[in-house]
């Protein structure tokens, strides 16, 4: 790495990732268009939209392009894409795994999410998370589980592959945009002698309603159930602390609102009850494995979260997540959270404005972020979705779950609130020229 490109990373805050993991990062860089980013001012320096405008020039997106898909998958920032092309470049330089890396990864990020690096396990996406989840757990025929019937199916497919395997059956509730109190209402209603665990989506993905995490998981504690968190749309997006929560288990991906690259995941599993999820993997490093074959076929399992983490990783992709979250460190984690939420609002009451648009997100805050779905009974939601995209260059989301119809908003910290204008003048056309 030459010394431009050093003091850039370390101009970005990022340094520490080199130094944590013991790279050299001595292979050749990426494409420079990818990874170079103009500096990053600080926080008050500039007016806030400027501000807003150069976290934006952060990123490698299409300037034509208005990207608000960040639940199905968010961009990641050049400085990250610096960190994992050059990790890739270093570790085939000496063609090294770089798994003597991983524990200073693992540190970054569970401090990000308040937890201990032992309960911290890396995965490919939240599916991964949420499998292991199901999976692992000793659960047999009849068993049940709750979760929200506008779970993705990276949430739900993992539960009823365990009903198709074990037999676990699914009781669903259908998430309220009322109040806290009816979702407990909802959840508390369904539970039997049977229920043994239940699973929220931290925010929905159709319609991006928060759900109550730390009252579920207070109330599963009173049950004595697993509570498991699918936190797909929420890591990256608000900052909150997993113990405090007091959830059993969280899973989530990277390549979302944290901005990791693709095909990255964080589960957590609190400590104490990490023996209760055997790994549905095993093999290098999972744990010991009899040495002698054929053996009696008994295997050990790793004391903490990284029994699940199975054979050869992408170094890379690790130190990126590592480097994602040092990145939304850097910038603030509040600050974020409510760049996003109040272009949310700001979007949501204009598109509440607009003759037929009908707003599906709840307004009230303890009930939503930084997502906003909305449809109209004058357009089906793929010609919305269709003409959003291919007549004004915006990248939502069509939501066809539970008959929904609807188009889903994802405002994260490279959006602008010059963008959320156009959007609004480009819904506006669409719904009134139908
Ligand atoms: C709530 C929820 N869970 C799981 C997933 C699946 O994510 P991944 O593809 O990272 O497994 C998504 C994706 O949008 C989601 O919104």
């Amino acid at each position: 790495m030459n010394m431009d490109r050093k003091t850039f990373i370390r101009s970005l805050g990022l340094g520490a990732l080199g130094a944590a993991s013991g790279l050299s990062l001595n292979g050749q860089g990426a494409d420079e268009s990818l990874t170079l980013a103009p500096a990053l001012l600080a926080y008050g320096a500039i007016s806030d939209a400027d501000f807003w405008r150069t976290v934006r020039a952060q990123y490698p997106l299409d300037p034509e392009l208005h990207y608000m898909n960040t639940g199905g998958l968010g961009p990641a920032a050049k400085p990250v894409l610096r960190v994992f092309f050059d990790t890739v470049n270093a570790h085939q330089f000496k063609s090294d795994t770089g798994h003597d890396t991983f524990h200073g990864h693992r540190a970054i990020v569970a401090e990000y999410f308040g937890v201990d690096p032992s309960e911290i396990c890396f995965t490919r996406n939240a599916t991964e998370g949420n499998s292991i989840i199901a999976g692992g757990l000793a659960l047999g025929e009849g068993d049940e589980v709750i979760f929200e019937d506008h779970a993705h199916p990276g949430g739900s497919g993992p539960w009823f592959n365990q009903r198709t395997r074990r037999g676990v059956a699914s009781r669903l509730f259908t998430p309220s945009t009322e109040s806290v109190e009816e979702n407990l209402r909802r959840i508390r209603a369904l539970i039997t002698p049977r229920t043994k665990v239940i699973q929220i989506s931290h925010i929905t993905a159709p319609t991006g309603i928060l759900l109550p995490a730390a009252e579920i998981a207070k109330l599963a504690r009173e049950h004595g159930l697993w509570f498991h968190i699918d936190g797909a749309q929420t890591a990256g997006m608000f900052p909150f602390d997993l113990r405090e929560i007091d959830c059993d288990s969280y899973a989530t991906s990277g390549h979302k609102w944290l901005g990791a690259p693709h095909e990255t995941g964080v589960l957590y599993i609190r400590k104490d009850r990490n023996d209760e999820v055997l790994p549905i993997s095993a093999g290098s490093y999972t744990g010991p494995i009899p040495g002698t074959l054929p053996g009696n076929g008994t295997i050990g399992y790793m004391d903490d979260a990284t029994r699940h983490e199975y054979a050869t990783r992408s170094a890379a992709s690790l130190a990126a997540v590592a480097a994602a979250v040092e990145f939304q460190n850097r910038i603030g984690r509040v600050r974020i959270a409510k760049h996003g939420r109040e272009l949310a609002l700001h979007l949501h009451h204009g598109l509440a404005k607009i003759p037929t648009v009908e707003v599906l997100t709840p307004t009230n805050p303890e009930l939503r972020a930084s997502i906003t779905t909305f449809r109209t009974p004058k357009l089906a939601y793929t010609e919305i979705f269709d003409r959003l995209w291919k007549d004004h260059h915006f990248r939502c989301r069509p939501v066809s779950e539970q008959g929904l119809d609807a188009v889903r908003v994802s405002t994260h910290l490279f959006n602008t609130a010059d963008e959320v204008e156009q959007l609004l003048a480009a819904v506006h056309t669409v719904v009134t020229s139908a």
